[in-house]
């Protein structure tokens, strides 16, 4: 197939979760779709945030986040916490929230999955400020459990597509990771 150069506004699928923080004592969720888990053991998970944003305020105030997966059906509360800066509105109240054991990382009781980190580093990079947070506890609904692992399909995250802007659902389970590439193994 002939290969076509595309330019650099390249991006690969994202699920899109909600970033909780503490801003002055009161609640705050943004929208994020540039997360990803970066470290194994203590496990790490990064997010890249705006500087332009409020949200890095409430982080490094209190050197911890909330990272929360809402599902399909929270869409439009989702995308409303990515197009308004609690600067000029406030959010506070848009969700019902619990806590964890850390201070400043309010968790969204409506997400079947969430998790509290502590800040352990910030990269500053030219627009966006990528902060690294260790997991210090992960909760789930009880019913997304299916033998204590939760469970991807009761979960029905959003994916974020870029460059167009789309939300969508998860497709079909294709295989067994770490499993339908051994019969390509060679002898040694
Ligand atoms: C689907 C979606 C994904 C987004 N992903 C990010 C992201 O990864 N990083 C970021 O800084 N902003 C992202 N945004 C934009 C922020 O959520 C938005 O600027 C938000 O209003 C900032 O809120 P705050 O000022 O209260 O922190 C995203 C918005 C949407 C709708």
């Amino acid at each position: 197939m002939k290969k076509i150069r595309i330019g650099t506004n390249v991006f690969l699928p994202m699920p899109v979760v909600l970033v909780g923080t503490e801003i002055g004592g009161r609640p705050n969720v943004l929208t994020a779709g540039w997360v990803s888990r970066v470290n194994a053991d203590p496990p790490l998970i990064a997010v890249s945030i705006n500087q332009i944003n409020a949200t890095p305020e409430g982080i490094r105030e209190n050197g911890t986040f909330s990272i929360n997966l809402p599902t399909a059906a929270m869409m439009g509360v989702a995308d409303y916490c990515g197009l308004v800066s609690c600067r000029y509105t406030d959010k506070s109240d848009l969700f019902e929230f619990f806590r964890g054991t850390l201070i400043g990382a309010p968790m969204i009781q409506n997400c079947p999955l969430t998790m509290e980190c502590r800040l352990i580093d910030t990269v500053e990079l030219p627009t966006h400020l990528l902060f690294i947070g260790e997991i210090v506890g992960g909760y789930a609904d009880e019913n997304i459990l299916n033998q204590k692992i939760p469970d991807i399909n009761a979960m029905k995250p959003l994916i974020l597509t870029m460059p167009d802007n789309a939300y969508r659902t998860l497709g079909e389970y294709a295989g067994k990771a770490w499993s339908e590439g051994t019969h390509l193994a060679r002898g040694t």
